[in-house]
């Protein structure tokens, strides 16, 4: 009975935010503007009215481009042989890059709890990223859940970032809720400020600041426009540094595209198992993004796995390749030349990837984290930016494309378990590598199963 005591409340707040937050959109998302989407529901109305009339408009507007042929009316013949070609690539655009909710799963409470159990631990130390930069603006305060924990996030009138739990120290008021004054946080309930290192620095009614007031202050960095933060279960400051990109320095940066975020039921661990899983890609991933092309063709993928030097300064880090060659569907070697894209993903820690694409027509550069809000549910952003030229068409159609084979991924990756001590064979691919990698990750304190300390 105690044991079912202490699980209610968990269950409550679990099964909630499951069936709220399990929802994978790309574009038309949650977060998308009222305006925008209505534009896109607009859309998407003419093209399924004009798809039913599809043929007869076809026949309409082909017998009026030859009547005004006939008629010598060619201006006419044009204007509407050049809406219907815009109608088909509108039509094609929509199909490619507009796409809707795959099948909800549900996802119970209890079940998640007894999943979570069979995995490792859900917060390994690492550096994780707490949001995009321009999410807290100067003199805005946020608060963020992630690592089974709760966040002040704000930053400062001068610039500077800061994260603090998010529980006043006084009476426990949620600082989130308060606000940026100058370069303190002013709590909610009775005004009591702090700094971004945490400590109290003004409360308003009494004489003296005991020495003791402070909330703790977490260790952040910001680069690549986004603010990571270091977790470890010891509260040990930073092993490992992130550095600076190449790409996004120096005289030619590459420009800022687009971002997205989703949230997925699933171990953090198994997005780094997923790459050297060289066996999956058959089965898994075919399906590609413009409808019924998988009749017609199919991608290769050639994929190798690197652990950074053990003891080196690049021990945290990862390195990921895979080769994706385009053929035909009765082909067995000739692949089409320069519809391919190399792949190259450097992980900076176990939950922060950096995919360099390399396509004939430009340089792709996508930024993908993953940050554990609970052990079985991951926040997945993506940050993508393109070398100065390369066409924005493209950059979305590649991101979509590795989007759709992540969403293949996670299909799987919400429904599984972990085995410690998996069946391998010689030609599954370096997956073991990339377990004994990842546990340095992790230390004897972290903690298994799920944990939802705030
Ligand atoms: S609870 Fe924050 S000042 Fe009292
Ligand atoms: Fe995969």
């Amino acid at each position: 009975r105690a044991k079912n005591f202490a699980y209610q409340p968990i269950a409550a707040i679990n099964s909630d935010r499951m069936k709220s937050e399990s929802k994978i959109r790309l574009f038309i998302s949650k977060n998308s503007g009222v305006l925008s989407t209505l534009l896109k529901l607009a859309v998407v109305a003419v093209l399924m009215f004009s798809a039913s009339s599809f043929f007869q408009a076809d026949l309409a507007s082909l017998t009026a481009f030859a009547l005004a042929l006939l008629q010598n009316r060619f201006v006419y013949g044009f204007l509407v042989f050049l809406s219907t070609l815009g109608a088909l690539l509108v039509g094609l655009y929509v199909c490619v890059f507009v796409r809707f909710k795959p099948k909800e799963l549900k996802f119970d409470a209890l079940d998640e709890e007894k999943r979570a159990a069979a995995f490792p631990p859900g917060y390994p130390n690492s550096w994780w990223k707490l949001c995009d930069s321009e999410e807290v603006r100067p003199g805005e305060v946020k608060e963020i859940n992630i690592l089974g924990r709760r966040f002040a996030v704000f930053r400062t009138e001068d610039g500077v970032i800061s994260a603090l739990d998010a529980y006043c120290p006084h009476l426990a008021a949620n600082l989130s809720q308060g606000k940026v004054v100058g370069n303190s946080l002013e709590c909610p309930f009775h005004a009591w400020r702090f700094g971004p290192d945490g400590q109290c620095v003004d409360i308003p009614y009494a004489k003296n600041i005991p020495k003791n007031a402070a909330t703790r202050s977490w260790d952040l960095k910001e680069l690549w426009g986004m603010v990571m933060i270091w977790y470890h279960c010891d509260g040990i400051p930073p092993t490992w540094e992130l550095e600076d990109l190449p790409e996004l320095c120096g005289d030619n940066p590459y420009t800022f595209r687009f971002k997205f975020r989703a949230e997925v039921n699933m171990h953090v661990q198994d997005f780094a198992e997923n790459g050297p899983d060289s066996a999956h890609f058959a089965p898994v991933h075919q399906e590609m993004t413009i409808p019924f092309a998988r009749y017609l063709f199919k991608i290769r993928h050639v994929t190798s796995w690197r652990n950074g030097e053990f003891g080196s300064d690049t021990h945290h880090m990862g390195y990921f390749a895979d080769d994706a060659d385009l053929m035909f569907q009765w082909s067995e070697s000739d692949i089409i030349p320069n519809a391919g894209a190399r792949v190259a993903a450097t992980f900076h820690g176990p939950g922060l990837v950096v995919f360099r694409f390399s396509t004939a027509l430009g340089e792709i550069l996508l930024v993908k984290s993953f940050t554990p809000i609970a052990p079985l549910k991951q926040r997945m952003d993506d940050r993508v930016f393109a070398s100065p030229k390369t066409w924005n068409l493209l950059v979305k159609y590649i991101i979509l494309e590795a989007n759709t084979q992540f969403g293949q991924d996670i299909q799987l990756w919400s429904r599984k378990s972990y085995s410690h001590k998996p069946l391998i064979v010689k030609e599954d691919g370096n997956i073991l590598g990339v377990r004994r990698w990842y546990k340095q990750f992790y230390t004897k304190n972290s903690r298994r199963g799920m944990d939802l300390s705030w």
